[in-house]
């Protein structure tokens, strides 16, 4: 019964919300909370701002996308600052259509109905509250009742802008059921919901021949006419249509592009004037939001049109790329599969990851800067350090162009090439091969690839399976290491300490008989040639290093393992080196010994304790880096 509770508990909430009073009561409110009386437009970024703003690298980050949306910061920054922010200072941006233009599946939708699921949220807290003319199909601005020629004396009073006049429906009420008393009118709170159409409407176009402006802008009731006489009485239109029903809050105005035209008029009117044209009557005022969405080629198509001219200077256009971080790429496909019919499959490591860095790889333009390659790229847009590269190039480099990420593979693609290699499979367990595979096998199906792509795709799965190769390497040898950071730990120890002495001309103590010996070159030598030191280029790499230390003792930091991203490696490989014998003999043996056996079992135990692996996906991970061992 605990959901009966919950019900009854959210009914009871929902009521003590409820307000109803006049509007001189009204009035005194607004003079309480001048909040109340904002504009859709306000209301919406004050909405985004009160979730919180974080500061991160000179970008403000709104938490308010933060769960549903990833690796769109900037993006989002500038909507929010470009569009939201200045709309609610009432700039003239306010007067224009939001365009969110961008790739297939890039996320246009999901942000547009997180605005409408979140303003639903709002209009219930104290912060968003709003309220309307009681009755009013279209939620009418009380504050609409002021008289015209008082809104000055309203402004010096209260401080508050009224922009809009009475509608028509209204203005007769107000004569006919309060007597013309304004300050009797009653007003009511409102809350905004889709599903009851308060405050949030979504428009699509359909057949054009078929579909009527009344969608849009409501319709006479035929059925009234008689009673109230005539078809211009306000009573005897139904102020239904979208944009009626959106006003206060905001408009989705879906592929707004393919529309007919004669619906986009209503537009034109309605952002520049804030008005627009229903039936018989005069304009009428609206206060809403609308925002469409579209791709790169449709826009285009539309501004190369002359005729749209009008409509195009009263729209305002934000890009919304792809997203082009690896890490953010994971968590889309993590969100989406949750929420999929997949979320039981075990997805073993790696596997999202590795399609994820196919994905970023197409949606990436090449670097003008020669030193940097695709991959180089993506690992320092993923915010990973890369020995030789500061923050500075990784802005250099985003600076190079502006619309990346404009283009390349969609998130829907990648997920529905998971499911179908779900699907082959079997068994419910698929690691990065399996994705890698359909996501290549897919690539003939989708229609809009074409073959230049198809060969730079082809690369980059080529690419990314080896990204995983070392990845899957690098996971056996740590399972098969059993303090892996320990013992790497302590090699890089004992290598620094024979580098100090190297450089510095010293002698090193033997730790067990106290005798004096020298350093140790063929250690040093091991190490450094996992990363292609030559010997020639040996001192200046210790001396690097031992600068490094010294640069580090004098900011009082600790220099450590993870200090030298290039020593780090060495260290890895070497670590690695030295295993690689008892791992290849272990994973591909086809009968091991007992002592064998016993080492597999003990990884594969490790293997899905600690890093996320199940037994199937486990062994063909060993099975997999045996034979790339033995290659
Ligand atoms: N940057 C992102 N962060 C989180 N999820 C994303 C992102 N980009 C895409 N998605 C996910 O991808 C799916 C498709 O996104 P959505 O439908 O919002 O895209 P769209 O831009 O409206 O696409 P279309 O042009 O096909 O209408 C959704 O499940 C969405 O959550
Ligand atoms: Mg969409």
């Amino acid at each position: 019964m605990e959901i009966i509770n919950k019900i009854r508990e959210h009914r009871e909430k929902e009521k003590q919300l409820e307000w109803r009073g006049t509007f001189k009561e009204y009035l005194e409110l607004v003079k309480q909370y001048p909040h109340i009386a904002q504009s859709s437009h306000s209301r919406v970024y004050n909405m985004i701002k009160d979730a919180g703003v974080l500061e991160k690298d000179n970008h403000k980050m709104y938490r308010f996308f933060g769960e549903d949306i990833f690796g769109l910061e900037e993006p989002l920054e500038k909507l929010v600052e470009e569009y939201f922010h200045s709309a609610a200072r009432r700039l003239d941006v306010k007067k224009r259509i939001l365009m969110l233009m961008g790739p297939v599946s890039g996320g246009k939708s999901t942000i547009v109905t997180m605005l409408k699921r979140g303003l639903e949220e709002y209009s219930r807290t104290d912060a968003g509250a709003v309220y309307a003319i009681e009755g009013c199909p279209m939620h009418e601005d009380p504050l609409h009742l002021i008289p015209p020629h008082l809104r000055d004396e309203f402004y010096e009073e209260y401080g508050i802008h009224v922009e809009g006049h009475l509608s028509p429906l209204n203005l007769m009420r107000l004569e006919k059921e309060y007597g013309g008393n304004i300050e009797d009118v009653m007003v009511e709170r409102i809350f905004f919901s889709e599903d009851k159409r308060v405050g949030i409407g979504t428009f699509s176009p359909s057949d054009p021949k078929s579909q009527d402006i009344a969608d849009l802008t409501g319709s006479i009731d035929f059925s009234t006419i008689a009673e109230y006489g005539s078809e211009s009485d306000p009573r005897a239109y139904r102020f239904d249509g979208e944009l009626n029903k959106a006003n206060r809050g905001i408009m989705e105005f879906q592929e707004m592009l393919k529309c007919d035209e004669k619906f986009l008029w209503h537009l034109l009117s309605l952002s520049e004037e804030g008005n627009f044209k229903a039936g018989r009557f005069a304009l009428i005022s609206a206060d809403e939001l609308i925002v469409a969405h579209t791709n790169e080629a449709e826009y285009k198509s539309f501004i190369n049109n002359k005729k749209n001219e009008a409509l195009h200077s009263r729209i305002i256009v934000m890009n919304i790329p792809y997203n082009v971080k690896v890490s953010e790429e994971e968590r889309i496909y993590e969100k989406m599969i949750a929420g999929s019919d997949m979320a039981d499959v075990h997805i073993a490591p790696h596997a999202l990851r590795t399609a994820a860095i196919f994905s970023i790889l197409t949606r990436l333009k090449e670097p003008k800067n020669q030193t940097v390659d695709l991959v180089k790229k993506m690992k320092l847009y993923d915010g990973e350090e890369l020995e030789g590269y500061k923050d500075q190039d990784v802005e250099e480099l985003k600076k190079e162009y502006q619309d990346e990420g404009m283009d390349g593979i969609d998130p829907r693609y990648v997920i529905n090439r998971i499911s179908s290699a779900i699907i082959r499979k079997e068994v419910e367990s698929i690691n990065a091969l399996d994705v890698l595979r359909s996501l290549k096998e897919g690539l003939d199906q989708h229609a809009s690839i074409s073959d230049e792509d198809k060969e730079r795709y082809l690369d980059f799965i080529a690419a990314a399976r080896k990204e995983y190769d070392e990845a899957a390497k690098k996971e056996v040898q740590k399972a098969f290491v059993y303090s892996y950071e320990e013992s790497a730990k302590t090699l890089m120890d004992n290598y620094l300490d024979n580098v100090e002495a190297y450089c510095n001309k010293n002698k090193l103590k033997d730790p067990l008989t106290g005798e004096e010996m020298s350093p140790d070159e063929k250690l040093m030598r091991s190490i450094e040639e996992q990363i292609g030191i030559s010997e020639n280029a040996k001192r200046a790499f210790r001396e690097e290093i031992l600068i490094r230390i010294s640069a580090y003792a004098r900011k009082g930091k600790k220099f450590d393992y993870n200090s030298h991203e290039h020593l780090r490696e060495a260290i890895q490989q070497k670590l690695f080196a030295d295993l690689k014998d008892v791992v290849k003999i272990t994973t591909s043996t086809k009968t091991p010994d007992e002592s064998q056996l016993k080492k597999i079992n003990e990884v594969t135990a490790r293997l899905i304790d600690e890093h996320g692996y199940n037994s199937v996906s486990a062994n063909e991970l060993l099975r997999y880096v045996g034979s790339l061992l033995n290659r």
